[in-house]
């Protein structure tokens, strides 16, 4: 075996080289037609180059946090895991593809997704490090960019995370070919297996609080000409499991605490509508759980906004139902990956529908991937805002609209 070590010195250079490629999004289809005629050598050869730009990416956004975040134990600690495994992945830049590299790189690459596995929990220390640090004086262009890159580094992860294991999967060891999956991707994925899943595995913590629980009713409606039902989707299962078990969690906390049980009040059921139409397939789950007052749309999907008591540090290893405020926007980036969306809609007073969106069509479900430049290195020099309309919160101030980034944009236009 003849792999090549990479000088510690030579780092920073490579850093800048791979970072000057923007990294190649990959369809469903491209996943799954690839993952069918699996040729372990290409997806060597691919990866090998991928990985680096992907890491190299992300990991100049990381350096240019403002210092008071960088320099957190956390985030110090991310930043070296991310040096550490791009260091790994070019030692095969230029290796032969020969049977001991492609088993030596699969096992790196499992190295890899294991040392990466705490990232959010770390990085979400590492914010908490800052806020403690700065007395709680953390301006809103400096929430806003903490937003901004948080919002990158999850999807850079989820996006690497995806490839590696779609090539320990396939080529792996373990290699557990399970029946019509293609690595993590399911091409027939039966959308109300994964919803009744996620609700029982919600339904299980939410009876373990509040010894009570809503119940589930599905309807299914398939819009399209001679398909029929169950509608099946080409998907990563536990992709769609993920948000479909945040959402249950918080409707049915939501249900249980408008719920007054004193008075032996009967739990309204969650309902789940899923809709397969041309373009989109929509999961919408509506509750009775009071609802959101509209002032505090804006904030959901923020890193760590939750209006649940924050768990104690003693319960890090048990599920709790809600407390760190990243059920949401961590969910809404797995539905953006594969260029789908969450919305929620609110009636304050009655109860909320969450609409999950995911493409109907495999090759219009595309990676969405954070690329560095210069327009996305502007939102690190944080500049103290000021509002173009009498009100400074408003959504309206030119500012606000475009640090939200495209999707804002784009409903303004
Ligand atoms: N269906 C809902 N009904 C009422 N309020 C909701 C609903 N969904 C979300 N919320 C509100 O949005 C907040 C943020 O939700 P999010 O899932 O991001 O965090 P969390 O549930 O508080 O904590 P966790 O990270 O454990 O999910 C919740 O604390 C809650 O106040
Ligand atoms: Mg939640």
């Amino acid at each position: 075996m003849r792999l090549f070590p990479v000088r510690l010195s030579s780092i920073p250079k490579m850093l800048d080289f791979y970072s000057q490629f923007n990294p190649s999004p990959l369809s469903i289809k491209q996943f799954i037609d690839f993952g069918q005629n699996a040729c372990e050598k290409k997806s060597f050869i691919f990866l090998r180059k991928e990985l680096p730009v992907r890491l190299a990416n992300i990991m100049k956004e990381i350096a240019l946090l403002p210092d008071n975040l960088l320099n957190t134990c956390s985030v110090s600690q991310v930043s070296s895991w991310y040096m550490k495994s791009f260091e790994e992945v070019l030692e095969y830049e230029k290796a032969e593809p020969t049977h001991d590299n492609l088993q030596s790189f699969c096992s790196a690459l499992e190295h890899i997704r294991n040392r990466h596995s705490d990232v959010v929990q770390t990085m979400a220390q590492g914010v908490i490090e800052m806020k403690e640090t700065e007395n709680g004086n953390v301006d809103s262009s400096m929430e806003t960019s903490i937003q901004y890159f948080l919002d990158r580094l999850y999807m850079s992860r989820i996006s690497i995370r995806m490839l590696i294991n779609q090539h320990t999967l396939l080529f792996g060891e373990s290699m557990e070919r399970q029946g019509r999956h293609v690595g993590c991707l399911d091409p027939a994925c039966n959308i109300s297996d994964v919803v009744k899943d996620a609700y029982e595995n919600a339904r299980f913590l939410c009876d373990q609080y509040y010894l009570v629980s809503p119940a589930l009713e599905i309807e299914e409606h398939n819009s399209m000409d001679g398909e029929t039902l169950p509608i099946r989707t080409v998907y990563v299962p536990s992709h769609l499991y993920h948000m479909l078990f945040e959402l249950f969690k918080n409707s049915m906390r939501a249900v249980v605490e408008h719920h007054d049980q004193d008075k032996c009040e009967t739990l309204p059921p969650l309902k789940v509508l899923i809709v397969r139409g041309k373009e989109d397939i929509c999961v919408k789950i509506s509750d009775q759980g009071g609802g959101i007052p509209r002032s505090q749309t804006d904030q959901l999907f923020k890193y760590m906004y939750s209006t649940a008591p924050q768990p104690s540090k003693s319960d890090l290893h048990t599920v709790p139902l809600a407390g760190y405020g990243y059920g949401l926007p961590i969910s809404r980036l797995y539905a953006r990956y594969f260029h789908g969306d969450i919305v929620l809609l609110s009636c304050e007073g009655y109860g909320t529908d969450a609409i999950i969106y995911l493409k109907a069509l495999s090759d219009e479900a595309n990676e969405l991937l954070p690329i560095f430049n210069k327009t996305s290195s502007k939102f690190y020099r944080a500049t103290v805002p000021t509002g173009d309309w009498s009100n400074q919160n408003s959504d309206m101030n030119t500012r606000q609209m475009n640090a939200s980034g495209p999707k804002r944009i784009n409903g303004a236009l």
